[in-house]
């Protein structure tokens, strides 16, 4: 029998730092779409820690949606769906409601149009007062980038020149057109952020 299910180590050491700041914005009640799911390790987790939640997995790939799968069957929970194919810069989205979207580490692991359809996409699905958490690692107009950060962009540009780390200020900007509030923003472990916005 083959095992698809894929590891990422950053998936675990960033996972309870993450699960800390969704447990204070998430709704305790409701289905929480995660976008670019990954391995599916994250919402494994998150979904064993907040039983009263419904979480959608998602990603575009298919290795990653047999890995998600994969961990949620060895997992046994009962409150995650069966993982769906979504290109968070296709419209429309293959969902008509969620309370929450989370996304981690995937805006500066994607063209800039994944993030212009994140925000269309999650605007489109959330109602009022919901949050749209992202994670990861971003530019500050008002501070140079940490020498790991700018290894880590330019070892994304060296992969591909339409990846790299963001600018906060363009990811808000690109928000609040879409009709967000501005974000409430907390520094994370290994120089990341996690960046909170409530639609409006
Ligand atoms: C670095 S991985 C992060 C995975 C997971 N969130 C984590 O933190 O472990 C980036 C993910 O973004 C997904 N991705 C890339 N472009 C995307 C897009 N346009 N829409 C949705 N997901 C995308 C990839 O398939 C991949 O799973």
């Amino acid at each position: 029998m083959t095992d698809d299910r894929l590891s990422a180590p950053a998936a675990f050491r960033n996972r309870d730092p993450i699960l800390d700041v969704l447990r204070t914005i998430l709704p305790v009640r409701g289905t929480v779409l995660e976008i670019a799911s990954g391995s599916g390790e994250h919402v494994v987790h998150f979904a064993r820690h907040l039983p009263d939640l419904v979480f959608q997995p998602s990603d575009p790939g298919i290795d990653e949606r047999r890995s998600i799968a994969a961990w949620v069957a060895d997992s046994g929970l009962p409150n995650i769906e069966a993982p769906i194919a979504l290109d968070a810069a296709a419209p429309p989205w293959p969902i008509a409601h969620a309370d929450a979207v989370v996304c981690i580490n995937m805006i500066h692991i994607a063209p800039w149009q994944a993030t212009q359809g994140l925000m269309r996409g999650a605007a489109a699905i959330l109602p009022p007062g919901a949050p749209l958490y992202l994670y990861g690692p971003y530019r500050r107009s008002d501070t140079p980038l940490e020498p790991s950060n700018a290894a880590f962009d330019a070892s994304l540009c060296s992969r591909n020149p339409a990846w790299g780390l963001r600018l906060l200020d363009d990811v808000a900007a690109l928000a609040t057109a879409s009709g967000f509030a501005s974000p409430a923003v907390t520094p994370m472990p290994a120089n990341n952020l996690s960046v909170v916005f409530r639609k409006r």
